[in-house]
């Protein structure tokens, strides 16, 4: 049965290839959206009336809508939403700019959510649907210079966790991406980069530039990505993971947390019940 996907942040990365990956397939409605649709060229060769391209910021409310509206008016239905958007921000806790930061939760938070919250009652309706949400191995672990990016994608795998448990009965599915490094424009023109200024926090100056001399190098292949996402939606639809970590790095990364914290939590265990009131 055709389904019909809509993307955010199409015009380079994860999105990219996913769009391209999807315009192949012969079961696909495509909505691919990007802030400038004049960046979706690459689509026109695989576009037979399935694809729709939308312009979409997804900090504009009346954009959403807009988008939402248009893609149920051509194909009826919006089965798939994979919220992709996102940025970066590489800097210590101390020095980061908080109006960048601030946007930054507004595009990978907010921008999600409320790109979600235009889908619902579509996929209420219908009684089906499947949202899949960019994290990252940063959304599980926490790593240094990235405290705001770590707690954007910590936001985004709270927030899912609940909302998969509240529209589980309405026959709605969650998933959450949570890749390592791969090779997209995120570590570069998609992250501010703000250089430590306090001899303190000199020592992780290296960490920053080796996060942008690194970028497009990275071990991930987003072409991969596409392909297993695209695989999970059609072939384990019935049993989704709510957490795939993608790549190497992530799966080793999420195994040994959350081994060590379960390590930490059983230690506790008599400290931890020592606080309740006696039964
Ligand atoms: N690559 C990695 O190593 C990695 C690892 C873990 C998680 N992720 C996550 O993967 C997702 C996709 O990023 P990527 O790696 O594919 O990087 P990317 O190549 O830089 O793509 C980011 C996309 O987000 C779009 N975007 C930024 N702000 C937007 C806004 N306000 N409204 C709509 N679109 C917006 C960009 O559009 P413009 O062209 O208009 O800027 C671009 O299409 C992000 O959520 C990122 O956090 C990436």
């Amino acid at each position: 049965m055709t389904k019909t996907w809509l993307i955010t942040g199409t015009s380079t990365g994860f999105g990219k290839s996913l769009s391209i990956y999807l315009a192949q397939q012969a079961d696909v409605n495509l909505v691919a959206t990007a802030r400038h649709t004049d960046q979706l060229s690459y689509l026109d060769q695989y576009d037979h009336g399935q694809i729709l391209k939308q312009t979409l910021d997804v900090t504009k409310a009346d954009e959403i809508a807009a988008a939402v509206k248009a893609t149920t008016e051509k194909f009826g239905t919006l089965d798939v939403l994979i919220n992709n958007a996102g940025l970066g921000y590489f800097g210590t806790f101390e020095e980061s700019d908080r109006d960048a930061v601030r946007y930054m939760f507004d595009v990978n938070v907010w921008g999600l959510v409320d790109m979600t919250r235009a889908v619902l009652p579509t996929m209420r309706a219908q009684k089906s649907g499947i949202v899949i949400n960019f994290s990252s191995i940063a959304g599980l672990a926490s790593f240094p210079t990235l405290s705001f990016y770590n707690g954007t994608k910590h936001a985004v795998e709270g927030i899912t966790d609940a909302m998969a448990q509240e529209v589980a009965d309405q026959g709605i599915k969650l998933m959450l991406i949570e890749p390592s490094g791969f090779r997209t424009d995120w570590a570069g023109r998609s992250s501010q980069k703000a250089m430590p200024t306090i001899d303190a926090y000199k020592q992780f100056t290296a960490n920053i530039e080796g996060s942008a001399s690194d970028a497009h190098h990275e071990a991930g292949d987003p072409d991969k990505a596409a392909a297993i996402i695209y695989d999970q939606v059609t072939n384990h639809a019935a049993d989704l993971p709510l957490h795939l970590p993608l790549g190497k790095f992530a799966s080793d990364t999420a195994i040994a947390k959350y081994e060590k914290s379960l390590g930490e939590f059983k230690a506790e265990r008599d400290l931890s019940i020592s606080a309740d009131q006696p039964e």
